[in-house]
């Protein structure tokens, strides 16, 4: 899918997570949360060694990977720009700003950039209708932002 960053993920860094820890189903969740932190999500090749290593049914892993909220199965930017898509924000123009970020950044909503800076998401109302239209990077709220100024805001994350 565009925008979806497949690289290469470090094997080595997947084993070494996966023995740091007891050979136990109960290690299970904390080792998928381990990769989430060390890759900004949880990879294919992680889900088939801990499987392997643990001698449970992939399937079992990949349910828990997908159960779990703080857990992704897609690679995530450092960074998540949520824009509003709610009813207010939408009549003040949510649209325009979203295809502005997409264009700027090269990147399809609900995708990660290439360079994995940024996941881009359109989101139901946040709860700031008053400001709308209303732009979310991580938990900074950005309100009645212009089409023309969105990109100041999201020049701020590296
Ligand atoms: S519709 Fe965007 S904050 Fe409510």
């Amino acid at each position: 899918m565009a925008g979806q960053v497949r690289k290469k993920v470090d094997t080595k860094q997947i084993d070494k997570i996966i023995k740091s820890y007891d050979k136990s189903e109960e290690s299970l969740l904390a080792i998928l949360q381990d990769f989430q932190r060390s890759f900004q999500y949880v990879p294919e090749e992680g889900m088939k060694r801990l499987s392997k290593y643990m001698g449970v049914p992939e399937s079992k892993i990949y349910a828990m990977g997908t159960f779990y909220k703080a857990l992704s199965l897609t690679p995530r930017g450092r960074h998540t720009c949520k824009v509003c898509m709610g009813t207010a924000c939408h009549l003040k123009g949510a649209g325009q700003i979203l295809e502005t970020i997409e264009r700027e950044l090269k990147v399809k909503r609900n995708s990660t950039t290439e360079d994995q800076r940024f996941t881009v998401e359109s989101v139901n109302c946040v709860g700031a209708c008053a400001m709308a239209p209303v732009v979310v990077v991580d938990e900074d709220y950005s309100g009645h932002v212009r089409q023309s100024k969105v990109m100041d805001i999201l020049d701020k994350y590296k």
